[in-house]
């Protein structure tokens, strides 16, 4: 959850070389305009798709600076036949997520390792609470997609597979084959497929 502003708006200097703040600088009010505060990056649909089949585009402080100490943003995340949204965390953000298209299972972990999950379809709505490890799964037929509000202007993207086993550096093959209890080669080859996911 981020902080509460303590202006109207604070549309933000993304390139300001001052020392790093919570947030980023505002340029002055009058400085603003009308353009500042409309975003027009989600009225065509995505056309390029990741490995796992999933589009995703993020309308963070970045892609939409007027969000800057707001204390929200969404993604909107569309899937093929088959496509994956992987397992990951926000770290700074709960998501809440209203599906538009086609049909998910959609589940999260919570810290006592109980799954929650449904298959969700058009007009349905799923939160996950800060910080829990969630995915989505397009099982339907056709194509899915869904918009996720967050409380947070950067709620930030923590994908399991590429922390545990595409970091830089990579995490040392023995402390993985110890927490997963498996031998160092099934680890490697872990390693080598995720590398492999782009
Ligand atoms: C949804 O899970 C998202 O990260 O946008
Ligand atoms: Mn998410």
């Amino acid at each position: 959850v981020d902080p509460t502003p303590l202006q109207d708006f604070c549309i933000p200097d993304l390139e300001s070389k001052s020392p790093i703040i919570n947030g980023f600088p505002c340029k002055k009010p009058a400085d603003a305009s009308s353009k500042d505060f409309f975003f027009e990056g989600l009225t065509k649909r995505g056309n390029e798709f990741d490995t796992l089949n999933v589009n995703l585009t993020q309308v963070d402080v970045f892609a939409f600076p007027a969000l800057n100490t707001l204390g929200m943003s969404m993604n909107r995340v569309e899937f093929l036949p088959g496509g994956l949204n992987p397992p990951h965390t926000h770290p700074r953000a709960t998501e809440l997520s209203l599906v538009v298209e086609g049909k998910l299972l959609a589940g999260w972990v919570s810290t006592e390792y109980i799954l929650y999950w449904k298959v969700v379809s058009a007009g349905e709505l799923f939160v996950i609470p800060p910080g829990m490890v969630h995915f989505q799964l397009n099982v339907g037929e056709g194509r899915a997609q869904f918009y996720a509000s967050f409380n947070s202007q950067n709620p930030g993207i923590s994908k399991m597979a590429p922390t545990l086993f595409d970091s830089i550096p990579l995490i040392p093959d023995d402390v993985l084959s110890t927490a997963f209890n498996l031998n160092d080669s099934v680890i490697q080859l872990i390693k080598s497929k995720v590398a492999h996911l782009g």
